[in-house]
């Protein structure tokens, strides 16, 4: 744990929050409007330089696994295989690699730092330096602004959307994945560098979150089956010209309203774009879907964002 760090960053935070007042009629107004929001320099550089080298340092990690073979094919024996070690992630740090980054039968044939699409997910409770900026007073003030009254952390994400190796996200909600009602979850996504048209930005649906939930992944009730997870309705066709582009600086946050589509490239460029993004869920008169494939468990909890502390 970089203490330094923490240090300044507690003190930085006492700023955001000030300047958060602001923003006091915005944030949730423009969340409810548009389904997004960018809040700029919601992380220093030197922030984001201490992510970004965790996430690098996890990815010395990745050339330890054993099981890599489960990612490197879509063969349908496999695909529980790969389910189960998705579903049973959820109080675990686990590595998702990206499938160029393998052969066939699971060997690395990039080097391990570029070969990750991501790492989850809990992070937020077993990574002091990832839990440290997920309960700080930046995030607790954020879900104040949006009036959330049991605000609880579900899951985390890095993701590194390497060059030339960081595939496509095609459109989707994270309502899809994440299931709340009424209230749905909100994504914070942390832009660790510059994230560009080039390199693969997020794209916005505006406006999109008002129509609905499309479709649902959820646990498949035949414990039977090769699937693990099943998707209830076919992939929804969406308009290119819906989308828009959201480059934003490095140090920027996204709020993600869970209805909104959004999605984004392949990144064509020679730079990376790491990203540390998170789910807020509401626990106050909200119902989590028990189909879910993410449920809280004793490893696991839902910790609310007001009581827990940046540190243990
Ligand atoms: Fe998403």
């Amino acid at each position: 744990m970089n203490l330094i760090n923490a240090a300044v960053w507690t003190s930085r935070a006492v700023t955001f929050v000030a300047d958060t007042h602001k923003m006091r009629e915005t944030i949730r107004s423009q969340l409810d409007r548009d389904g997004y929001v960018v809040l700029e320099d919601f992380l220093r550089p030197a922030e984001c330089d201490e992510l970004r080298a965790t996430g690098l340092e996890l990815t010395k990690q990745a050339a330890e696994i054993e099981d890599r073979a489960v990612f490197s094919t879509i063969e349908t024996e496999k695909q529980h295989l790969k389910d189960k070690y998705f579903m049973e992630s959820n109080d675990k740090i686990r590595f998702f690699f990206e499938s160029d980054a393998l052969t066939p039968d699971g060997k690395l044939q990039v080097d391990p730092s570029i070969s990750l699409n991501k790492v989850g997910h809990a992070l937020h409770l077993l990574h002091p330096i990832f839990r440290c900026y997920t309960y700080s007073d930046r995030v607790k003030a954020v879900c104040r602004e949006l009036g959330l009254k049991e605000p609880a952390v579900v899951q985390s994400m890095y993701i590194y959307k390497n060059p030339g190796l960081g595939g496509e996200v095609v459109p989707h909600q994270d309502a899809t994945y994440l299931h709340t009602e009424p209230v749905p979850p909100v994504g914070f996504w942390i832009a660790l560098e510059d994230a560009t048209i080039q390199n693969g930005c997020l794209w916005m649906s505006p406006g999109s979150h008002k129509s609905g939930v499309h479709r649902r992944l959820q646990r498949n009730p035949d414990k039977e089956a090769q699937q693990g997870l099943v998707y209830d309705k076919p992939a929804p066709v969406y308009r290119e010209s819906s989308f828009t582009p959201v480059p934003v600086s490095k140090g920027t946050c996204i709020l993600i309203h869970g209805n909104v589509i959004h999605k984004s490239a392949h990144n064509k460029s020679d730079k990376s774009r790491h990203a540390y993004t998170f789910h807020v869920i509401e626990k106050h008169d909200n119902k989590y879907s028990p189909d879910n494939w993410l449920q809280e468990g004793p490893g696991a909890p839902f910790l609310n964002v007001y009581s827990t502390p940046q540190m243990e």
